[in-house]
């Protein structure tokens, strides 16, 4: 017998039901410190992940989310080999020390060394013998006027190069770039083996970006979507991942979790598990796996998701959050929840803090920056760029064509492709999310996201109210997005 529970429904509040209420304050805007945990060990000084799709997050937009101190998640809708080489082009953006060096071999030629560079976006290389000691150095000042270009690496090489050991630090490496004007400094042990290079615009980099999210080594932090049934790619990311992030519309699942299972104890990097929705699929997953170091929740609030409509079934973000922060309080669980889907400006992620989130993913907000795969379309003379849902039918036949791992789980499709506003550069948007988050926890009188969970109240809101608290009566003039 179908169950007949209208008396005590649950009411999934979505964020435009719900309003934060003003507290008793003391606190400026540029008071607020937005740190957070994105999951169990990771740290970010920015609450903000964009979103595992594949007209959000490549290479590009990965570097710059954690150059501004938030974190991207690569896609998965390409083949092991391509999601892997974004991974590593973002580890190889900058670093303290490169330990990824490519390098070249006396024997080969300027033009194989000019190809490397142009190919990989690199000015200098290390030349080592057939052991991996180092020999010497090509620079693109060394190639870039060549006239032979089958002349040995050998004979245009710099011979005599500067290298330090291992034990080098930050401020001496600078000093030592300084007085010998040189760009490149490559790290060797004390028998002359290649162990890694020094680039000064790594060191210029760091400067640029105090708060990026870096791992140990001083690399970006970057995390890539998976599957919890793709063990193999699981594997390939794990060298380069810091974090692995299920990518599932639907984790409360019990084959998704008998695989995440098995998955969890085979991968070294930590994982974040999702999509998840309710006060039971917390409550499933807490108690049945184990070394989950974060929660991906929200189902059905993208701005491109079409599963609420075609299936009647939904947990909008916020309630979502507040149904898995609940769940994770009454266990006792410290496991950073990241709110994904339907977040279209800084006061829909300050609600979704406040109901007990760490950070927000944003697919809507990031697909219209420069830094988003694909090139701006102009329209009626304003600029757009194309973005559609993972479970659209443009990325479901693409992915379907790659990769043999993703099966057709499903004969519909979920979600929706469109164009959204082009907003330049992600580093603007980022700065209008945070100024507005700041204000936000301003308003309650909270310093940092955790006396966010203590302090923020929320009001439900009439749709006549939600009209009063816009923009209202008057003809509008032309917002920038
Ligand atoms: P926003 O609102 O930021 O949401 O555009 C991005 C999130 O939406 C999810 N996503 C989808 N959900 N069908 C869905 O039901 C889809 O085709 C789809 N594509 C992405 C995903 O969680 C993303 O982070």
């Amino acid at each position: 017998m179908p169950s007949f529970k209208v008396r005590d429904l649950d009411i999934a509040v979505t964020f435009r039901d719900v309003v934060l209420l003003p507290g008793y304050t003391s606190v400026e805007p540029r008071e607020v410190d937005l740190a957070t945990k994105v999951t169990k060990r990771r740290e970010l000084s920015v609450p903000i992940v964009s979103s595992p799709m594949d007209t959000v997050t490549e290479a590009e937009m990965a570097i710059a989310m954690a150059r501004l101190g938030g974190l991207g998640v690569l896609h998965r809708n390409c083949t092991v080999d391509e999601q892997v080489e974004m991974a590593r082009t973002v580890k190889r953006a900058e670093s303290f020390i490169i330990r990824d060096v490519v390098t070249l071999t006396p024997d080969q030629t300027v033009g194989d060394a000019l190809k490397i560079m142009e190919a990989k976006s690199i000015s200098g290389l290390p030349v080592v013998d057939s052991e991996g000691r180092l020999v010497g150095i090509i620079t693109r000042r060394d190639v870039a006027f060549a006239e032979d270009l089958s002349a040995k690496v050998a004979e245009v090489m710099t011979k005599k190069v500067i290298t330090v050991g291992e034990d080098i630090t930050v401020e001496e490496a600078k000093r030592i770039m300084r007085k010998h004007k040189i760009e490149k400094l490559p790290v060797v042990d004390e028998k002359g083996f290649l162990k890694g290079l020094i680039t000064m615009k790594d060191l210029v980099s760091r400067e640029r970006f105090p708060n990026a999210s870096r791992d140990e080594q001083g690399r970006l932090l970057v995390a890539a979507a998976i599957s919890p049934f793709d063990l193999e790619r699981a594997k390939r990311l794990d060298r380069w991942m810091d974090i692995l992030v299920m990518d599932v519309a639907h984790f409360h699942n019990e084959n998704c979790i008998s695989a995440a299972a098995k998955l969890l104890k085979e991968v070294s990097a930590e994982v974040i598990v999702g999509n998840i929705g309710t006060y039971r699929a917390a409550e499933d997953v807490i108690t049945k796996l184990e070394g989950v170091a974060g929660l991906r929740v929200g189902i059905a609030s993208g701005s491109i998701c079409i599963t609420g409509e075609v299936t009647g079934v939904a947990a909008p973000t916020l309630f979502a959050v507040m149904e898995v922060a609940r769940a994770l309080h009454d266990y006792g669980a410290d496991i950073p929840i990241i709110a994904d889907g339907g977040i279209r400006s800084s006061g829909d992620a300050a609600k979704a803090l406040a109901a007990g989130a760490s950070a927000v993913m944003c697919g809507f907000l990031l697909a219209g920056c420069k830094e988003a795969p694909g090139a701006p379309v102009v329209v009626g003379g304003k600029m757009y760029k194309y973005y559609r849902g993972m479970g659209s039918p443009a990325a479901r036949a693409k992915r379907f064509a790659k990769d043999r791992y993703q099966q057709p789980a499903k004969e519909i499709a979920e979600g929706v492709e469109g164009l959204v506003p082009y907003r330049g550069e992600v580093a603007t948007v980022l700065r209008e999310l945070i100024a507005g988050l700041q204000a936000s926890f301003g308003y309650v009188g909270a310093r940092s996201i955790r006396e966010l969970w203590e302090k923020a109240r929320f009001a439900l809101i009439t749709p006549i109210g939600r009209q009063e608290i816009g923009g209202h009566d008057i003809i509008p003039m032309e917002r920038t997005p």
